[in-house]
């Protein structure tokens, strides 16, 4: 398939200009007189713009960027399903859609038991005791859970000395923030030379005052971290905690869990195990769970059932608080509760080893052609480099860039050098990943001059990365 994205030359919305006349309602007459003189504006800064001169913008953007429905997305860490289209009209129905997040909670009782199940499913897939949907991503379910790690020792009067919170060498970026941005100072662990957390050097790391181990499992390497049993109990006891990085579930979905494991708080990607829209920015979510003794922590509300039907309950003796308005992304919750439902526990036990199976399937294809690091078993993702080849990760990132499909994860996770991570899952065809493997091996054998022409089927060629990561502008005013 030969591929080439649109490119327009789009200017900001608010650079642009309809000429269409239209006049703002109490821009004239009584409505104006009512509005008290101090509280009126002389100027409404918004852009003068027509409705179909909207659309059109926003249908050109569209067409030049990159998502699920478009094509395959193996981004490795941050992976995009198909968000399946059941979930997305049953998101849409009016009464889902219309209903007022303040309304009574006797007039959306079918709203209520939708949060319920999905609580339920959620506690019964992690083996956890108690679920709080209301974090808006997966870095967000992080933060509220190292604030409940905050609250509980705080309670039992030990936060003075228990300051420190240890992640892998491996860690995704945000689990390190997360603890950061929750007061603690963080440690690393090295993994060691399977990939794994070295168990002999986290012991020597974990003293009185540690807070917490932050780990997810299989590992951002892919690799399933066997010596998980005996890392919490060097956590246990020494009274600290053990928080699951749930974002990487969609390998053990059904198989194994992290209450089984011993973790004691668990956030949920939903988007990477559920086939959600992602968050970052979007309309995202990721629920935590927790063990029994830590429910009182939870952010309010929680969904209750009883005899008189479904409720809201705020009442949580030392809840972290609200950490979303309302009741969190309920559009993206409802998605996740259409998927389990349709997919049970068969299905989803089955697309986890699909998953799974797609994975080692690219492992098979591309070993010979790139350096695969740690000779363990591969789980929901691998991680390649290209250093055997003599081409940069980010050469061959662009050089994929002009096929229609989305490069793998360059440069992450850091202890691999030229790494690129690549997390297919189980909504990809044997055709796809044919074709994808074969676009990696071909980049990996093109000559240095032909990889750097690319890309050129994107609005937007090389960019300046340092300045990128540098300067980075995330908004029109930049
Ligand atoms: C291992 C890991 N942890 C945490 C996150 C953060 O999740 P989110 O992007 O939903 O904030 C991701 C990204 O998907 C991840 O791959």
């Amino acid at each position: 398939m030969s591929y080439r994205q649109a490119s327009y030359d789009e200017p900001l919305i608010r650079d642009m200009e309809s000429g269409t006349t239209y006049e703002l309602p109490g821009e004239t007459g009584d409505a104006q007189s009512a509005i008290p003189e101090e509280l009126r504006r002389d100027e409404l800064r918004l852009p003068g713009v027509a409705e179909y001169d909207v659309v059109r913008h926003f249908t050109r953007l569209s067409q030049m960027n990159y998502g699920v429905d478009l094509g395959f997305y193996p981004l490795g860490s941050c992976t995009m399903k198909f968000n399946p289209k059941y979930a997305d009209a049953i998101s849409s129905f009016e009464s889902f859609r219309d209903s007022h997040p303040l309304s009574d909670q006797s007039l959306v009782q079918g709203n209520l038991r939708i949060m319920y199940e999905l609580q339920e499913y959620l506690r019964e897939i992690s083996d956890m005791d108690a679920v709080s949907l209301q974090p808006l991503a997966g870095a967000h379910g992080e933060f509220t859970g190292i604030l409940i790690v905050r609250k509980y020792f705080e309670k039992s009067g030990e936060l003075d000395r228990r300051t420190e919170i240890i992640v892998p060498d491996s860690a995704h970026g945000t689990n390190p923030a997360s603890a950061a941005m929750a007061g603690f100072d963080v440690r690393e662990v090295p993994s060691g030379d399977d990939g794994t957390v070295d168990v002999e050097a986290l012991r020597k790391l974990v003293t009185e005052k540690t807070a917490a181990f932050m780990i997810t499992n299989p590992n951002t390497l892919g690799i399933f971290e066997h010596n998980i049993g005996e890392i919490a109990s060097i956590f246990h006891e020494k009274g600290a905690l053990l928080y699951y990085d749930g974002a990487n579930f969609n390998a053990i979905l059904g198989h194994t869990s992290p209450g089984l494991m011993g973790f004691d708080i668990v956030h949920f990607n939903l988007h990477k195990t559920f086939a959600t829209p992602h968050g970052g920015g979007g309309p995202g979510s990721g629920p935590i769970a927790v063990k029994e003794r830590l429910k009182e922590f939870l952010p309010v509300p929680l969904v209750e059932k009883s005899s008189t039907g479904y409720a809201f309950n705020y009442d949580l003796k030392s809840s972290v608080g609200k950490v979303s308005s309302f009741y969190g992304a309920f559009g993206v919750l409802l998605r996740a509760w259409a998927y389990i439902t349709k997919n049970g526990s068969d299905g989803l036990m089955k697309n986890s080893l699909t998953a799974v199976l797609n994975t080692n399937y690219i492992r098979a294809r591309l070993s010979g052609h790139y350096s695969i690091p740690f000779k363990k078993e591969k789980m929901h993702e691998l991680v390649l480099s290209s250093s055997n080849t003599g081409r940069k990760a980010l050469d061959i990132a662009k050089y994929i860039l002009d096929s229609g499909m989305h490069p793998p994860t360059v440069y992450f996770p850091l202890i691999v050098r030229e790494s690129m991570m690549i997390e297919p899952t189980e909504t990809v065809s044997k055709h796809d990943l044919d074709t994808y493997c074969d676009l990696l091996i071909s980049g990996a054998r093109a000559g240095q001059p032909e990889l750097e022409k690319h890309p050129v089927s994107t609005p937007v060629s090389r960019i300046d990365e340092v300045r990128a990561a540098r300067d980075l502008k995330l908004n029109w005013r930049g």
